[in-house]
């Protein structure tokens, strides 16, 4: 008969501690131990398990993917979902994750036989959302209200067609037996994972699981989930705009930091095909403080606009809110600016916003935030039809970012006649880093709005 213990289970880390602490001596976050009742096991006689080697050459078949017809779904996926793989996707509470699981599932259940299973909803719910949804379902797709793993298990693997792929939402509501702590600790959820992963890899269905984000960003509780699955999408938005991005952060079978661009409307998520004339402000005048930044997300360039605004301060310390970008790289910059082109902040309250609730992690930004700060300092509007991007040092030097091409190529698209950026050749090496060559660059990134003329100015139109 299995033992029963009792664990205190870092919720962040996974980390188990025989007593009670404030502090996980694991991640040393505060306040995240929650007592779990955990059975141990009979360990199993090693002569019953055999391990087998094979040649790395040895052929395996390679199963075509499962195109859901979702074409920003499929992308982020890395080309269609792998059969067998098992997926995560993240995201806030009431963001679209049910939405766009059930639009996936019922798109590709015209190919192949599909349940979906909630924990959360009753199937009268899901059903009605399908309806309102007016998506076109296959006879093959198939509902169920369940949260016991092994019954979901049991339920698929008896089920009398070859299932393709198996939504689960969300894993937070499973319990499996022989665990006894609440639904959504780190043991119950780590424990269903486990047993959906094995279930996939041995029937090779694809399963997708749905995991709710806690305020701190991470999918609830646990980020020893992440490491278990093959793929992780989070799904994030702002709430009040109705676009939704569906972000890849982990995948075992394609690139990473892809995204697939959705807008909620009143009948679903719509596939956005052309992003960046979604994130481009159309201004009947040129006003100052806007810069264009063509920024690459994964795979696909897009054009965002960055906002700036300075204005007088009254208070001792300026303030500098940066919304959509980190907060001490506007720092950084604005530091820059002041140190290597002689301008002053000082006094001046920073905001920095990119326009339509992005948010940007790329370094590349760096030089459209410049461009955007300068203009609203200096209350000139940028260049016309122009797009930004490169790096910024510390000692003012604009560094080369990759995929040039792929970022001008976009910009032309949209109708964007100049970039301003760096070219490889021109890379500022570290010796030379406080030498008038540096200086040179920064102060050029001024004439920009003084003179009109560039750091590196390339027309794209030609
Ligand atoms: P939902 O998929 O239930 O979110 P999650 O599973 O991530 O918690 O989405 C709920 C939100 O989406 C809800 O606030 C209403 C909105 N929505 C629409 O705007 N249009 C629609 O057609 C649907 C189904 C939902
Ligand atoms: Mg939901």
């Amino acid at each position: 008969m299995a033992k029963a213990a009792i664990k205190y289970v870092c919720q962040e880390c996974g980390t188990w501690h025989p007593k009670w602490a404030g502090k996980c001596e694991g991640c040393h976050a505060w306040n995240t131990l929650v007592e779990e009742v955990v059975q141990s096991k009979k360990s199993v006689l090693p002569t019953q398990l055999q391990t087998q080697f094979t040649s790395i050459n040895a052929m395996t078949e390679e199963l075509p993917r499962l195109l859901t017809n979702l074409g920003e779904f499929d992308r982020v996926c890395g080309g269609g979902l792998v059969p067998g793989s098992v997926l995560l996707v993240g995201g806030d509470p009431g963001i679209g994750k049910s939405t766009l699981l059930l639009q996936v599932v019922a798109a590709y259940s015209h190919h192949g036989a599909c349940v979906y299973i909630s924990g959360e909803e009753a199937v009268s719910q899901v059903r009605m959302r399908a309806k309102r949804l007016n998506v076109s379902h296959g006879p093959a797709l198939q509902l169920a209200s369940a949260t016991h793993v092994q019954e979901i298990i049991q339920a698929i693997e008896s089920h009398p067609e070859k299932l393709q792929i198996a939504i689960i939402d969300s894993i937070q509501t499973l319990t499996s037996e022989g665990v006894d702590s609440a639904p959504g600790t780190v043991s119950q959820v780590r424990a269903c994972t486990y047993e959906l992963i094995n279930m996939a890899k041995k029937k090779n269905i694809t399963v997708i699981l749905v995991g709710h984000v806690t305020k701190e960003g991470v999918i609830a509780g646990p980020r020893v989930l992440e490491h278990m699955v093959d793929t992780v999408l989070y799904f994030e938005g702002d709430r009040n705009y109705h676009y939704r991005i569906l972000r890849s952060v982990k995948n075992r079978f394609g690139a990473t930091d892809e995204i697939g661009v959705f807008e909620m409307t009143g009948i679903g998520l719509q596939e956005v095909v052309n992003p960046s004339a979604l994130f481009l402000s159309h201004h009947e005048f040129p006003v100052s403080g806007s810069a264009i930044f063509a920024g690459i997300e994964g795979t696909r360039p897009i054009l965002m606009e960055i906002q700036a605004l300075t204005a007088p301060s009254y208070l001792a310390t300026p303030r500098r809110t940066s919304v959509g970008w980190d907060s001490s790289r506007l720092s950084m910059i604005i530091a820059v600016l002041e140190t290597r082109c002689g301008l002053s902040f000082a006094n001046k309250d920073v905001y920095l916003n990119i326009a339509g609730g992005l948010k940007i992690n790329e370094p590349a930004a760096d030089l459209a935030v410049a461009a955007a700060l300068v203009s609203a300092l200096t209350n000139t509007p940028s260049p016309p039809q122009s797009v930004f991007f490169g790096e910024i040092g510390l000692s003012g030097e604009i560094r080369p970012v990759h995929q040039t091409d792929l970022r001008l190529k976009e910009s032309q698209k949209l109708g964007f006649e100049t970039g301003f950026f760096a070219q490889r050749s021109k890379i500022v090496d570290a010796k030379s880093t406080l030498s008038q060559q540096n200086l040179g660059y920064a102060v050029e990134l001024l004439d920009i709005y003084r003179n009109q003329s560039h750091i590196e100015n390339k027309c794209i139109a030609s």
